[in-house]
């Protein structure tokens, strides 16, 4: 199992560059499965849920190509024949994003089984509204030994309220209606740029949606989807990480590749702690090195504070003057790394759905485990001001959404580096 070795101390100077968007690169790589010919994306990032998604549609019968080179970025994929409208376990085990799947093989080829998914250990992450949604555009469900089976024709167009705002659940249903008899009209959906972006995807392969990025999104179900070429949206969550590294570190860090329009609340509450930033169209430079302030955050659905952004964002406010209160809306479970923050000198305590900072520790470099995706990240940033040399183990769940993170953080002066193998024994 990879380990990171980070050395704290050093301000974080010069130029970073965001990769696109994997939670939209998912959900548009999974579109491809509603039309039979190629599928362009441009802008994926090259990172492990990508990977397992190729390996899933490859073992359904799809052919991806990943480029190399100059064009290491694009993915092509074509599902000609899907000989194999399966999400097996061994594949999906560690992605939740698999239940992406299955509204598109059910409305393309009128069945799919899909194993229940892992991801995160952030709570019960359960996928209710996904199978509710389906079953209100007529599809069948059974679920046994793990795994999920949907039977219909064809699905029918059907009005939905979500009786809760779910990300994956408003794309799965998204790509089941595209291909759906009739219209369907979804509300209370989710709203991230993540959604506008697949909704892109797929009226480029001639589907017909109009209202992606509002709470109310119709759709006329059209007979056939065709190939389209698609560019994935800069990752928010990533560039919203490194702005943070650069807050935390006192650097003087451009955030390059970015789009500040989808970042609003974070840029808003980094600038209430005192962060300097300079907001450009496509780029933030942040500058620090002042003193920085506590600031209460409570994680909403977009356009509020990303729950994503929850435990990078806890770590800056370990080192502002002052107390800060984090209440975590969206899941229920997502304070692993306050144990591992604490165990490095931060005073944080947790009840229930809050979590109460005591600023201005010092904080001292230790051996942490990462727990999930984010709560790793909150540890390399927490590493990157430490005193003395740290040692982060299970990065696997690092890698499972930041592109080379070592390496780019080494970019721009970080004193990080990787032990063991990249993508090696897990
Ligand atoms: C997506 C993101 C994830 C982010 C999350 C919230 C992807 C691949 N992942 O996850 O990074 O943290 O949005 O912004 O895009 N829920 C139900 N029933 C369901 C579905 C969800 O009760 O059928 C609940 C969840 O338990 C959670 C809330 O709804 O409490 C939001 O979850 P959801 O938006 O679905 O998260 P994901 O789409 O899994």
């Amino acid at each position: 199992m990879d380990k990171f070795v980070v050395r704290g101390g050093n301000p974080l100077l010069g130029t970073i560059r965001v990769s696109g968007a994997k939670n939209s690169a998912l959900p548009c790589m999974a579109a491809a499965i509603l039309t039979e010919e190629e599928v362009v994306l441009e802008n994926v990032p090259q990172v492990q849920d990508i990977e397992t998604e190729r390996k899933l549609l490859e073992s359904m019968g799809a052919e991806v190509e990943l480029g190399y080179g100059r064009a290491q970025h694009r993915t092509s994929i074509k599902c000609a024949v899907l000989s194999d409208p399966v999400a097996k376990y061994e594949i999906v085990k560690t992605m939740r994003a698999s239940s992406l799947v299955l509204g598109p093989l059910v409305a393309r080829t009128g069945m799919a089984r899909v194993a229940m998914p892992g991801g995160c250990a952030i709570g019960g992450r359960p996928i209710d509204l996904h199978i509710k949604g389906l079953e209100s555009m007529g599809a069948k469900i059974t679920q046994e030994h793990g795994y999920l089976e949907a039977r219909a024709d064809r699905l029918k167009g059907a009005h939905i309220v979500f009786d809760k705002i779910t990300v994956t659940g408003t794309e799965d249903l998204l790509m089941a209606a595209a291909l759906a008899d009739g219209e369907s009209l979804f509300e209370n959906c989710a709203r991230e740029p993540e959604v506008t972006d697949l909704a892109a995807l797929l009226n480029a392969m001639g589907a017909s949606i109009e209202g992606a990025g509002t709470s109310t999104i119709k759709i006329k179900g059209v007979a056939k989807l065709h190939g389209a070429r698609h560019r994935i949206n800069p990752d928010r969550i990533e560039a919203g990480t490194f702005l943070t590294a650069g807050a935390i570190t006192g650097g003087d860090l451009n955030v390059e590749c970015c789009n500040p329009a989808q970042m609003g609340s974070l840029l808003g509450k980094l600038q209430e702690s005192g962060v300097k930033l300079e907001i450009g169209t496509d780029n933030v430079r942040v500058h620090s090195g002042g003193k920085l302030t506590a600031v209460d955050v409570s994680t909403e659905e977009y356009p509020g504070f990303p729950t994503d952004m929850q435990a990078q964002f806890m770590a800056l406010l370990t080192q502002c003057e002052g107390t800060s209160v984090v209440t975590e809306n969206i899941f229920e479970n997502r304070f692993m790394h306050v144990s591992e923050l604490n165990r490095m000198g931060a005073h944080i305590s947790v009840s229930g759905r809050s979590a109460t900072i005591r600023g201005g520790a010092k904080l001292q470099s230790a051996a942490v485990m990462c727990s999930d995706l984010r709560a790793s990240a909150s540890l390399v940033l927490a590493a990157l001001v430490a005193d003395g040399e740290s040692i982060l183990d299970r990065v696997y769940h690092m890698d499972r959404g930041y592109e080379r993170i070592e390496e780019k953080l080494r970019g721009v002066g970080a004193q990080i580096r990787r032990m063991g193998d990249v993508f090696g024994k897990k």
